[in-house]
């Protein structure tokens, strides 16, 4: 079980350097490009990964997570993807849509290192 943890927090690693990938693609398409869809592939990755990990915490011994740092990383996660997906059909992403989304990205870094 402890091997599926690592293997989880891996992909759960490798789905965040994905969006920050992505927001570097975003950022050198410029204005007027649409929505990179990679959003919603790193975005799912870590949806995926994010919740597997919480569901096998129970068979886990020495793992206690933040319930309510999860919860809020969930939120902050579901706003990144309802604002990729909201976007998607358009022609062209705003202009404050990239920052926005990487800051999110950051904030949920942010909230995993610092938030015990
Ligand atoms: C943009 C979205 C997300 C990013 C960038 C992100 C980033 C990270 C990072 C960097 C870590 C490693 C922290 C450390 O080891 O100190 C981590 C751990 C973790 N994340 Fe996320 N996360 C995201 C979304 C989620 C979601 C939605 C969930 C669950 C609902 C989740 C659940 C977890 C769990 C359970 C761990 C601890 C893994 C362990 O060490 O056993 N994450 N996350």
């Amino acid at each position: 079980m402890e091997f599926l943890r690592l293997l989880l927090v891996f992909l759960h690693l490798l789905g965040m350097a994905m969006l920050i990938g992505v927001f570097m693609l975003q950022l050198k398409a410029g204005k007027d490009a649409p929505v990179n869809k990679g959003w919603l592939h790193g975005g799912g990755l870590q949806l995926i990964t994010g919740l597997a990990l919480m569901a096998i915490e129970p068979a886990l011994d020495d793992v206690d997570y933040n319930h309510m740092k999860l919860g809020i990383k969930l939120v902050v996660l579901v706003v990144i993807l309802g604002l990729a997906g909201g976007f998607l059909r358009k022609p062209a992403a705003p202009n404050w849509l990239n920052p926005v989304l990487g800051g999110l990205v950051v904030l949920n870094v942010g909230l995993a290192v610092f938030w015990t």
